[in-house]
């Protein structure tokens, strides 16, 4: 087992900056997903990690040493790419075997690793088959396989379930995870998709062009988003962005738009401070919302449904607040129906206030 870490990483493909200044701890035997939108350098970090690309400038280190000069295959590490690239023309237990025969492992040793390796993943009946004798899912766990007999210190994993489809996904992910506790090596995992990095990671990094925005448990990254973009990214359906201008005086400042108004929260008096005319962007996750009651704790939103998506146990609802778009999840209990009005709330202890020009959140910026 291993740590990953980067200390002020940078790789540059010409005038492109791929990752930038990048300094990150992975923790020995953690989950640690890199996510974050198409072309934010998510790969390019696991593919300087796996040795695959030169580093512009910094230092990354597996363990205790410095890998920067370190050619890939002395690197203890081994990937699993989105293609499974597997060689067809072999059976499973040889594509398994292939990798180690290289690395010229004796015999028995090969045998007994593609062995443990087939009943981690259950595939112990399909070794003799060719892997287009295999669904996607089974071709994805033979990829697995081969990275597992190497027995590395580190697991780099870059979009694995992004050919597979909805069911056969949720499903390898949870095998992953199970594979993840069994072997309880450090694993790096790649996915632009939210949902994967919520339910996989020990940890999560968001990235954004290049630069790491915010790393911590899932929870953390949910309740406590460090700017907008983290905010907006994290969650689904995403967060809705709302302008407010400061008003009244200091003991009952409020924030105000049209169709919307709340006082201001109390952990956030300070930070907001007490001038009135200040533009602030207010967060509000589609399933903090609520219908109506007295609370005076809470955003009002003068609302009218527009379409309603019904989920079975929920509603999503498209409703127009004054020409702005706000989705809202709610209880199907409600029945709301498309035309109607409604009272929309939500509880100030959710409400996330950000600063329009930097996009920091103000409790990060309160805390720091
Ligand atoms: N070999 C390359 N040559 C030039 N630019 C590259 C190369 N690989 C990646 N890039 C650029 O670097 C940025 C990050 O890419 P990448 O790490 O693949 O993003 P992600 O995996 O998050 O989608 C993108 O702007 C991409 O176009
Ligand atoms: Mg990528």
């Amino acid at each position: 087992m291993a740590t990953v870490s980067f200390d002020h990483v940078t790789k540059k493909y010409g005038e492109v900056t791929a990752v930038d200044d990048l300094s990150l701890d992975i923790v020995d035997g953690e989950f640690m997903v890199f996510v974050g939108p198409s072309g934010c350098g998510k790969t390019t970090s696991l593919r300087m990690i796996a040795g695959l690309e030169d580093i512009t400038a910094g230092t990354l280190r597996i363990g205790d040493r410095i890998v920067n000069d370190v050619a890939p295959k002395d690197r203890d590490i081994a990937m699993v790419f989105q293609s499974y690239a597997l060689y067809p023309h072999m059976t499973v237990r040889d594509n398994l075997a292939f990798g180690l025969k290289l690395r010229k492992v004796d015999k028995a040793e090969i045998d007994k690793r593609v062995q443990e390796a087939a009943s981690i993943l259950d595939l112990g009946k399909y070794l003799d088959r060719k892997p287009k004798e295999l669904s996607g899912g089974q071709r994805q766990r033979v990829a697995l396989g081969r990275a597992i007999v190497r027995e590395p210190a580190v697991f780099l994993m870059d979009e694995p379930l992004s050919n597979l489809d909805a069911k056969l996904r949720v499903q390898t992910r949870a095998e992953i995870l199970r594979l993840h506790q069994r072997l309880e090596t450090t694993m790096v995992y790649v996915t632009h998709d939210q949902t994967e990095a919520m339910t996989m990671g020990t940890r999560i990094a968001v990235m954004s062009d290049g630069k790491l925005q915010q790393v911590g448990p899932p929870q953390e990254l949910y309740d406590h988003p460090v700017n907008r973009f983290v905010g907006g990214f994290i969650g689904s359906p995403a967060m809705n962005f709302v302008d407010v201008t400061t008003a009244g005086s200091d003991g009952s400042m409020r924030l105000e738009a049209e169709g919307v108004s709340l006082p201001v929260p109390d952990r956030l008096r300070a930070a907001v401070g007490s001038g009135a005319g200040r533009t602030l962007t207010a967060g509000f996750r589609p399933e903090h919302f609520t219908v109506g009651g007295d609370g005076a704790d809470t955003a009002r939103f003068a609302a009218t449904a527009d379409v309603v998506e019904y989920l079975g146990s929920e509603e999503l609802i498209h409703a127009n607040v004054s020409g702005r778009d706000i989705v809202a999840l709610l209880s199907s209990e409600f029945k709301i129906r498309p035309g109607e009005a409604i009272d929309l709330r939500v509880p100030l202890a959710k409400v996330q206030l950000f600063d329009p020009e930097s996009s920091a959140s103000l409790e990060t910026l309160a805390a720091s």
